[in-house]
């Protein structure tokens, strides 16, 4: 059975055969060519937080495959009036060949896997958001052709973004630079993982401009993920100076390119006109999470592979 629960289960060749699919299915929607490859099936898409992107892209990636996207909130689901995850794992396995989940807690994502008989996608957690890293890897491969010996640069908190895109980028051969506020690292554990796989080129350090030496994509996120609201103010002034701006964007390579996963917060952790310069290609990476998306269904649901 294939999951996405995290990025460090995929080996590199199934992240770039993912990418690869992705390229695939992403020419065959844009020239009308059928890719229905998950007919009759049905995603159960569970949502204990909110989103734009991961909601529409999955519900619309899933209608594309010829399967049923079916939206799950947690206000409305017996798991939010305290069914365990167990139990909910066990009887949704029955009706559903698929289950997306959006949460908290990376260990209820590992449970629904652990407890359920189908494929479990992990569509953000506390911990990780590894759809949007297989988008954001797509896209900088589509602007610059490679992946492979590329520096990425994070700017910012240490959160599940930076978690993913530390695996992602040296999983395929990017170095990796970032700069956090003392008590914004990442876990241990994937700092043991950048030493690790990183080769050399792995480094956080606190100033940002020393982090953007020499960067190809600059990278950042919101100083307050969602479930952190009431640490905004803190936050605010814990990240002050962590911001993508023109001054930054000065000491990267020629050509770099800026990404955010999105949503983002102008004046906060990119100035608009950063933002705006930059705009092509973060809408890009925001319309790649449907085709990176569809690769991991098609991946983990389909019952014959596409050829590609
Ligand atoms: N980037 C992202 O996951 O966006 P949503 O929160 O809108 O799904
Ligand atoms: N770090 C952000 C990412 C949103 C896509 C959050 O968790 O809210």
């Amino acid at each position: 059975m294939k999951h996405l629960l995290k990025l460090e289960d995929w080996s590199t060749e199934e992240i770039i055969n993912t990418l690869n699919l992705a390229d695939q299915l992403k020419y065959e929607q844009k020239h009308g060519i059928e890719h229905k490859y998950l007919k009759g099936k049905t995603l159960g898409m569970i949502f204990e937080k909110s989103s734009t992107r991961t909601r529409v892209s999955f519900e619309v990636g899933m209608t594309q495959l010829g399967g049923y996207p079916l939206f799950l909130s947690s206000n409305d689901l017996q798991i939010g009036r305290g069914e365990p995850v167990e139990d909910t794992a066990r009887v949704l396995s029955r009706f559903l060949d698929g289950i997306m989940i959006r949460t908290f807690e990376q260990s209820e994502v590992e449970a629904l896997a652990e407890y359920g008989s189908i494929p479990i996608i992990n569509g953000l957690t506390d911990y990780c958001h590894p759809c949007q890293v297989l988008a954001d890897l797509m896209t900088i491969r589509e602007f610059k052709g490679k992946l492979e010996g590329l520096k990425m640069c994070f700017i910012g908190d240490g959160n599940n973004m930076m978690n993913s895109l530390i695996v992602g980028a040296l999983s395929t051969g990017m170095s990796f630079s970032a700069a956090c506020p003392e008590g914004y690292m990442p876990p241990e554990h994937i700092l043991e993982f950048g030493k690790k796989y990183g080769n050399g080129k792995f480094e956080i350090v606190t100033d940002p401009i020393e982090a953007a030496k020499n960067a190809d994509v600059v990278y950042t996120d919101v100083w307050a993920s969602m479930g952190q609201e009431e640490e905004k103010k803190i936050r605010e002034a814990a990240f002050e100076g962590y911001q993508v701006n023109k001054e930054l964007m000065a000491v990267t390579n020629d050509e770099c390119m800026v990404l955010h996963c999105l949503p983002a917060h102008r004046g906060e952790e990119i100035t608009a006109d950063v933002f705006e310069e930059h705009a092509n290609e973060i809408f890009e990476e925001a319309e790649n999470r449907l085709h990176a998306q569809k690769a991991v269904l098609v991946e983990c649901m389909a019952d014959k592979k596409p050829e590609h």
